[in-house]
């Protein structure tokens, strides 16, 4: 056990009560303890967000921003409200730069669509413009560009990757020209834990005179963002990876771009002014919330994020690494394993292949003892290609796990290779 780290979870926080903050994780799945490792894919909820969550189902529901009676105005400040804490969670500097979304997938797509066909000088991707992606990206922050550059006849350059799962920085640096549009690219990878050395990269991109868009969707939950202090242009992320509900998610962007931004979904909200002609545009950041939005995802959301900092985000982050550290160490041990995706920084993801066996199978024997894992290929089929991998099994933490779960999981796997060996 790794000296100084409880059996049941953070040492630095209450373990036990940490455990029961989620309701789900005392269930027990074929008969066996719940190791949950896939966070990646979705985190669990604590009790406090399913309790905001109904709170405002049960006490506050109504339509937000169009009400004169109570209720209504009850949900509009309970959902600004919760932008007001987004804000905060990423130190931006305005409620105006702070967008609810369905997700890092939408965000992606809003930029992609509405910057992507904006005017000369901010946006504006025409042809034989270049938008720079790394070979770390989700379907999510590759697919939308690809879209946007079939429509344009842009073309998409892709940062490389060394035998560790890093961005080759010098190569990245190379592809900057004057006909680079945007950077695109991921805080974290979702299939390696590379996490990217994102100040330099956009450092690097500002003094091209780039902007550069970051998918923070693996990032938030492990790591303070501050995109004041980034500097980055854009920065998006999912609730559901962040402790929060499903379906919503926040797209950050600086005012000046965004003020310049074209419209991208039309709808109630959006408009200040419609006839059969023409309309015009609500202010910021409403002009691109077409809609009722989803009130009680950003009101979970907020608790989330609420709960998250109550913790203390650089303790949770500490806790992950000893897990991860844990979790490579016994699994190097078992023969046939092998690691992908082995950044000298890395977050709380650790990507595995065992020898001769298809991680979908073996992904299912260790669902039948109890540990939940993602096998596929994580999104990023690109990635996969060039690691000449069809698949990976891959085991994510959260906050809420332990070296029990890192126990269960060796466990785990050394059934696998006596069930297939
Ligand atoms: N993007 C999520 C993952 O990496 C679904 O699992």
């Amino acid at each position: 056990m790794t000296p100084g780290l409880s059996r049941n979870g953070l040492h630095l926080l209450a373990p036990h009560q940490l455990q029961a903050d989620f309701p789900i994780l005392s269930r027990q799945v074929n008969g066996k303890r719940l190791a949950y490792l896939d966070s990646g894919a979705s985190t669990q909820r604590p009790r406090a967000v399913i309790d905001a969550v109904v709170h405002y189902e049960t006490q506050l529901h109504s339509n937000v921003h169009r009400g004169v009676h109570t209720l209504s105005q009850l949900a509009t400040d309970a959902y600004e409200g919760a932008r007001e804490r987004a804000r905060r969670f990423l130190n931006a500097a305005s409620t105006r730069e702070i967008i609810f979304l369905r997700g890092t997938t939408e965000a992606i797509n809003l930029v992609a669509q509405s910057w992507g066909r904006g005017r000369l000088g901010n946006g504006h991707v025409g042809p034989d413009d270049e938008i720079i992606v790394s070979a770390l990206e989700h379907h999510a922050n590759l697919v939308p560009w690809q879209l946007l550059a079939e429509e344009r006849g842009a073309r998409l350059r892709v940062i490389p990757i060394d035998d560790h799962g890093q961005i080759r920085f010098e190569a990245f640096q190379a592809l900057l020209n004057e006909r680079t549009r945007l950077v695109a690219i991921t805080h974290v990878s979702n299939a390696l834990g590379t996490v990217v050395p994102l100040k330099r990269v956009i450092d690097a991109a500002h003094h091209a005179g780039v902007p550069v868009l970051v998918d923070g969707a693996q990032a938030v939950a492990h790591t303070p963002v501050d995109v004041r202090a980034l500097g980055c242009d854009f920065y998006c992320f999912s609730g559901h990876k962040l402790y929060g509900p499903t379906g919503i998610g926040v797209l950050y962007g600086r005012e000046a771009l965004l003020a310049d931004m074209p419209v991208w979904q039309g709808g109630g909200d959006m408009i200040r002014t419609v006839s059969y002609e023409r309309s015009t545009w609500n202010d910021l950041p409403y002009k691109f919330e077409a809609g009722t939005p989803n009130i009680s995802g950003a009101i979970g959301l907020a608790a989330a994020m609420d709960y998250l900092e109550q913790l203390g985000i650089e303790k949770v982050a500490h806790h992950e690494h000893e897990l991860l550290d844990a979790a490579t160490a016994a699994l190097m041990r078992i023969p046939g394993v092998h690691i992908h995706g082995t950044a000298a920084h890395k977050a709380a993801i650790l990507s595995f292949t065992l020898k001769g066996v298809h991680p979908h199978d073996l992904g299912t024997v260790l669902d039948h003892e109890g540990v939940a894992i993602r096998a596929g290929h994580h999104c990023a089929m690109p990635l996969m290609d060039l690691l000449g991998l069809p698949a990976t099994a891959r085991a994510s933490f959260g906050c809420y796990n332990t070296l029990a779960d890192v126990e269960q999981l060796e466990a785990a796997v050394r059934k696998a290779v006596e069930v297939f060996h």
